[in-house]
């Protein structure tokens, strides 16, 4: 796929776990910005054209065994350069300057004085404190000749450094965080006012140049098929699909049985009846319970899932005639992990439930959010005219309640779960906490406790409600629900569901905890 010629700003990342925060950052500036790895062939980079390079932080010592550097041509590309923290002490190990392991080390806040409002502080006045923070253990003793100190702490001399002439500047704390207040302005002092970009990139100009390309490249008597969730990601990438392509994509939405309650006719009824998408609904719901008998380990679960998942799929998507591509919500920061120089994410993820999919079928994938972080999807959503409920919706694993019925999972079971399920997303949505909560689900344990119901003895299973905050999953803290909608949560579960009689609150948080349970 080719893109129009935009301006392009490149993070070279050299692991930090702030990398893709630059990136979010810059892009909220609305320049288009990609991160590559520091091991990026000086070639392919030139190759780019980029406007602006940034060099992230890292964890390392740049005079550290193996420690990461970065093609010293880098300097002689002509283009503004942007070094943070260990991008900083790299520009000074690289051209001449000095880097010691120092005695004070820095971590967290601090505050820089602006000794010189020029290139990158040059929205600032002189001598004023910025709020910073920091976080390094080596310092920059002695810079390359050349640069000039703009900014000082305490016990920083190079906490803010220039090279006007080369439009190289560097930075030892982290602009891209929300401790540092004004980071915002630093980088926009960069990209602006330095290196004279303009700010064009927005959700609609991403929807729009998307569309096209989807256009270019399926061919007039092509067809694409797609698997719609009903999930922000996979429904945001087959709108812009639709938009492309109209009838000529297909989209495969497959009720596995452990969907929630209304959950199929929702989405059939949005994206049919108000998008007009060419929507398969297949009923497998028996099929999928078949499989599933009498299967409690979570692991089996996920693979039986995935396998008739991909077979009912593939039996369908050979019913579309001339199907050549397969559309997939891939998104940016998946995209960024595969490329990582750290190698493959020690994490692994058995969420790409049509994995091998394409490669069997012959398709070629068309991924259109392979560029977008989640908040940038929801935007694209938006720009596309689709409604807040569906883009706000929280994340569903693909596994669906099967993961969230512990013990073996069978249709008298799963009744309960949704009964249960279905309390705890309207108590949510009516105390007003939908959208600041993650994730909010129930779990069914297959654990019978005794209780009294009226006069009689009562011996049912539990369930524990699950509610979590995070940004993005990866880690997650338990949501700090008021009592009041917790009681009415467990009143209503207990009275109003037949099978359970003890509601439990999960207070674990992630790590050492996961958010679902299996
Ligand atoms: P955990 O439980 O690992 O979950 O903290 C992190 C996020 O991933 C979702 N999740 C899944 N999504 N297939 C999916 O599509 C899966 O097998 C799966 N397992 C967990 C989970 O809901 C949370 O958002």
């Amino acid at each position: 796929m080719s893109h129009a010629p935009r301006d392009l700003v490149v993070v070279l990342d050299f692991g930090s776990q702030y990398t893709q925060l630059i990136a979010r950052r810059i892009r909220e500036q609305r320049v288009y910005c990609e991160i590559h790895p520091c091991t990026l062939d000086f070639e392919k980079l030139r190759a780019m054209s980029p406007r602006a390079v940034v060099l992230s932080g890292g964890p390392a010592s740049v005079y550290g065994e193996g420690a990461p550097s970065v093609d010293k041509r880098v300097f002689e590309l002509g283009v503004p350069i942007l070094g943070i923290c260990y991008g900083l002490q790299l520009i000074a190990h690289l051209l001449g300057g000095k880097v010691e392991k120092s005695d004070a080390r820095e971590f967290g806040a601090a505050r820089v004085t602006v000794e010189k409002n020029e290139g990158i502080l040059h929205r600032f006045a002189k001598k004023e404190q910025l709020d910073v923070w920091m976080s390094h253990g080596d310092s920059i003793t002695a810079m390359p000749p050349g640069f000039q100190t703009i900014g000082v702490s305490g016990n920083t001399p190079f906490c803010a450094v220039a090279n006007a002439e080369r439009k190289i500047y560097g930075l030892q704390f982290h602009p891209e965080v929300v401790h540092t207040p004004r980071g915002g302005e630093i980088l926009a002092a960069f990209l602006f006012d330095v290196a004279g970009l303009t700010p064009t990139w927005t959700a609609g100009s991403f929807t729009e140049e998307a569309i096209a390309i989807v256009k270019e490249t399926v061919a007039l008597d092509e067809h694409a098929v797609c698997g719609l969730s009903g999930g922000v990601d996979s429904s945001v990438a087959a709108m812009i699909c639709h938009k492309a392509l109209g009838d000529r994509l297909t989209c495969i939405f497959v009720d596995n049985g452990v969907l929630r309650t209304g959950e199929f006719e929702q989405v059939v009824s949005t994206f049919r009846e108000n998008f007009h998408l060419n929507l398969v609904a297949v009923d497998a719901r028996e099929r999928f319970l078949t499989a599933l008998k009498g299967v409690s380990d979570p692991e089996q679960k996920r693979k039986i899932i995935g396998r008739v998942f991909i077979e009912v799929f593939e039996e369908e998507a050979a019913k579309v005639k001339n199907a050549k591509y397969l559309v997939q919500g891939t998104l940016y920061p998946d995209v960024i992990e595969s490329v990582s120089f750290k190698g493959p994410s020690a994490v692994i993820k058995s969420h790409h439930n049509v994995g091998g999919l394409p490669e069997r079928m012959k398709l070629k994938l068309i991924e259109p959010l392979r560029e977008l972080f989640k908040d940038e999807v929801r935007s694209a959503g938006e720009a596309l005219g689709m409604p807040r409920d569906l883009l706000m919706r929280q994340p569903f694993p693909g596994p669906g309640l099967a993961i969230r019925c512990l013990g073996e999972v069978n249709e008298a079971r799963l009744a309960v779960l949704r009964g249960a399920d279905s309390i705890v997303s309207d108590e949510i949505r009516a105390a007003g906490l939908y959208e600041t909560i993650w994730q909010s689900f129930c779990v069914l344990l297959p654990v019978r406790s005794v209780g009294v119901m009226g006069d009689e003895r009562t011996y049912e299973e539990a369930c524990a409600v699950r509610a979590v905050v995070s940004v993005d999953g990866m880690t997650a803290d338990w949501a700090k629900i008021p009592y009041d909608v917790l009681a009415k949560i467990s009143t209503r579960i207990i009275n109003e569901v037949r099978g359970i009689n003890r509601v439990v609150y999960d207070i674990s948080s992630k790590p050492p905890a996961t958010i679902e349970w299996e």
